[in-house]
């Protein structure tokens, strides 16, 4: 039985920006995560407090936080943090609710956060701890779930070892991430049915899709069905990892937008101001959107 209710989870300031060459004004910026609350989406992930010298684009996550939130006060924009120093950097800049990003693989975890798959858990532990003791909530992202361009197919067994280690150091919700867009829906439904075998609510599992092979709708009906009710997107489609050979855009939120109206999911997401964001949003990078119902809404 499909859930009554989703939560669309933005990610486009964020995944989508991450991977855009030309650095974009902070202004622009600051209107895309404006214009993407205004059009009812619940949460948006603003940037990341990475190193600035690895992810260029977000070098001034800062800066970004402090502008909205001087703007309203109420909105809490979650953000990325690798490590202490980028905790340290968030809370300083007013964040309440972090990210953790974990790799599934030996070799992301080392091309990602120059780290390996156990000492990225030493690297998240303290993070996790502090980020709690500071009233912040904490997400864990787990990337490569399902397939690494490195590696090849992913074990789920493993995905489930690194998503509860990640539970355990206090993290509150995983994402599940297809970083490069290979899953297919049967594999979709078997790992969440691992995680739940596992003794995991799947209320605290989020899923992540990229769309590099067209899957990630197919997926997200197939992860609808295993219960999931929360799933990342990005406006557009926008999206990619830098450090993730062969993965491109994210699941564009109007595609979602478009998929659950049709099977009667409540959501409180307005397309057609998501379908406007696109326009202006690929208006300010000079390049059409990626996402098939931004296509066939504004041509
Ligand atoms: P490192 O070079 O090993 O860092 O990078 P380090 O700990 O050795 O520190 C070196 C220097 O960097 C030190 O400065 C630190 O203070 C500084 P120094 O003492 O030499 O002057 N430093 C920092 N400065 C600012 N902010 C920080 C920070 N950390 C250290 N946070 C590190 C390790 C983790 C920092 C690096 O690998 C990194 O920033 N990686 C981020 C890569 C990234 O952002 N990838 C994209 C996000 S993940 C993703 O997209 C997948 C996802 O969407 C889900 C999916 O699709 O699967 C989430
Ligand atoms: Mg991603």
């Amino acid at each position: 039985r499909m859930p009554e209710r989703v939560t669309i989870y933005e990610v486009g300031p964020r995944d989508g920006l991450q991977n855009e060459p030309e650095v974009v004004p902070l202004e622009v910026k600051a209107e895309l995560v404006r214009r993407l609350v205004a059009a009812g989406l619940p949460v948006v992930e603003a940037t990341s407090f990475v190193h600035p010298r690895w992810v260029p684009q977000l070098a001034d996550a800062a800066e970004l936080v402090e502008l909205l939130r001087g703007e309203d006060e109420s909105l809490e924009h979650p953000v990325l943090v690798p490590n202490e120093r980028g905790l340290d950097r968030a809370l300083a800049a007013g964040c309440t609710h972090v990210a953790v990003f974990a790799s599934a693989t030996e070799t992301f975890a080392a091309k990602n956060l120059n780290s390996t798959v156990a000492d990225q858990m030493t690297m998240f532990g303290p993070v996790v701890e502090r980020a709690l003791a500071a009233g912040a909530t904490v997400r864990a992202y787990v990337s490569m779930c399902f397939g690494d361009p490195w590696e090849g197919p992913v074990d789920p067994d493993v995905v489930v070892r690194v998503g509860r280690r990640l539970l355990d150091l206090g993290a509150t919700q995983l994402s599940l991430g297809d970083t490069i867009g290979v899953a297919t829906p049967a594999q979709v439904g078997d790992l969440v049915a691992r995680f739940a075998a596992a003794g995991i609510d799947v209320d605290r599992l989020a899923m992540h899709f990229h769309d590099t092979y067209g899957q990630a709708l197919a997926n997200v009906h197939a992860a609808l069905l295993a219960g999931v009710t929360t799933f990342d997107a990005s406006a557009g489609g926008l999206g990619g990892c830098p450090y993730a050979e062969s993965a491109t855009g994210n699941l564009a939120t109007e595609d979602l937008v478009w998929m659950l109206t049709g099977l009667g999911i409540e959501h409180g997401v307005d397309l057609d101001a998501v379908v406007a964001t696109t326009a202006w949003m690929a208006e300010q990078l000079g390049k059409p959107p990626a996402s098939a119902v931004a296509r066939a809404l504004i041509g």
